[in-house]
């Protein structure tokens, strides 16, 4: 396809590229053993890799035709520095990345063989999944998505043809990193690939962040459960209007027995604005969670088993095994708190104390703030250890999600569990001196 203007769809993947592919037998070490699917950028085939034994996906990508030596260069090196990226990312529902190499003048990628389908096979009329099992989905997408902004990764093309599920029902969120390399293709060749997923600053090429991510993934969940785009159009000029300027329709209209709660859902997280939008997957997977809850055949989500890896990876829990955080969980609340809502109140009796799962919050003295708190750290533990009452005031300065634990849960606990803890609030306490 040529390409001219942003309305225009281009696709690196014509007949040429086919045809400099179709003897393929070989990349690098790995087998080819089939085609697996063809997206904007490349060809997936089948691989297998003989030294491992084990089956791969080899991702195959090339940079437009008539791309003058310097900016192939370029492009090889965005390739590997991206692959590098999202090569140090190990979770359960991410695709991991094995490789990358050269194969005549392409640049491949070896993955995680995903046996399965994209979610993009459901979302049509006809093949549409329950409202539970789609909730689920995207709950599951949110952690492996939670996981990889933690670690300072934006993805920037979540939609369903990148949301894999295997034949035994586990989710893999594929092609981290790659979007980079596709935009600045896309920049310098029109667009590669469609904008109906990209967040309203993605269209007007404004820094993206975290939240652009949690925009796409809205965009999959409206069309997971309704089966339509949440912004349908002609042409990619009129996706993008749409995205910058339109609501979507809302939901009910096109699946009357969607619960309302489903649809403010997706409202906060398709907000034009990225401030009004969730802050966080963690956020975004609360609502889910409690959206859940009401819907029909929906319980499985709720079980504590899928909170343990969360919680299991918060800074404050990392020497805790997965059986000592259940155990924590089941006589614990987790609780959410809108910005600005006071938490802890000083001069308040009460020993329970509190660790913060995702948001920030601020320690204030009168009006005056004298600290911060950040995720996977403790607060109000003073008032346990100390038996006096509450010495300072905790407000939420943005969404929070918080580990309410009472102390009387604690004192019943096994002394390694107690021990634990009582690690962690020294340290606490240790860094929080260091700082004066
Ligand atoms: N890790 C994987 N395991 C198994 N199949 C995969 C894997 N990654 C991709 N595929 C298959 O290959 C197809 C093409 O993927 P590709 O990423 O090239 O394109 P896309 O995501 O559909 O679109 P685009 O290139 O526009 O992002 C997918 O739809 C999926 O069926
Ligand atoms: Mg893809």
């Amino acid at each position: 396809m040529k390409l001219l203007g942003k309305d225009k769809e281009v696709s690196p993947v014509d007949t040429q590229f086919l045809a400099d592919l179709s003897d393929i037998t070989t990349v690098g070490r790995y087998q080819v053993i089939r085609k697996l699917g063809q997206g904007s950028m490349g060809v997936v085939y089948l691989g297998r890799d003989p030294y491992i034994n084990r089956n791969v996906s080899i991702k195959i990508s090339r940079p437009n035709a008539n791309v003058p030596g310097e900016k192939l260069e370029k492009f090889r090196e965005r390739f590997f520095l991206e692959a590098q990226s999202a090569g140090s990312l190990l979770h359960p529902n991410i695709v991991a990345v094995y490789d990358a190499g050269l194969y005549k003048d392409f640049c491949y990628i070896t993955m995680e063989y995903v046996d399965g389908l994209p979610l993009a096979r459901f979302c049509r009329e006809g093949h549409l999944l329950s409202i539970s099992k789609a909730v689920e989905i995207i709950f599951t997408v949110c952690k492996g998505l939670d996981f990889a902004h933690k670690q300072g990764l934006i993805h920037r093309d979540v939609k369903p043809s990148n949301i894999m599920i295997s034949r035994s029902g586990r989710i893999k969120i594929t092609d981290f990193g790659i979007a980079q390399v596709k935009s600045e293709q896309s920049s310098s060749k029109g667009l590669i690939g469609s904008p109906g997923y990209m967040s309203p600053e993605q269209v007007k090429e404004q820094p993206v962040s975290d939240t652009s991510d949690i925009f796409s993934l809205g965009c999959v969940l409206y069309e997971v459960l309704t089966g339509e785009k949440a912004f349908p159009g002609e042409n990619c000029f009129s996706v993008m209007y749409k995205i910058t300027h339109d609501e979507p329709t809302p939901v009910r209209v096109i699946r009357p027995e969607l619960p309302e709660i489903l649809w403010k859902i997706i409202q906060k997280a398709l907000a034009k604005e990225a401030k009004q939008r969730y802050q966080s997957c963690m956020d975004f997977a609360f609502d889910l969670r409690v959206a859940l809850r009401g819907v029909k055949g929906g319980a499985k989500t709720d079980k504590i088993e899928n909170v343990v890896d969360y919680i299991q990876s918060v800074p404050f829990f990392e020497d805790f095994s997965k059986a000592q955080v259940k155990g924590i969980l089941n006589s614990s609340n987790v609780f959410k708190v809108s910005s600005g809502k006071v938490i802890v109140a000083e001069g308040e009796i009460d020993d329970s104390f509190f660790i913060l799962l995702s948001g920030k919050a601020s320690v204030r003295k009168g009006a005056k703030r004298i600290a911060m708190i950040q995720r996977g750290e403790c607060f109000g533990e003073m008032s346990y250890l100390s038996g006096q009452s509450r010495a300072a005031t905790v407000v939420a300065e943005t969404d929070c999600i918080f580990l309410k634990i009472s102390a009387m849960l604690l004192d019943r606990a096994a002394s390694s569990i107690q021990l634990l803890f009582l690690r962690k609030f020294a340290l606490t306490l240790i860094r929080r001196l260091s700082k004066f």
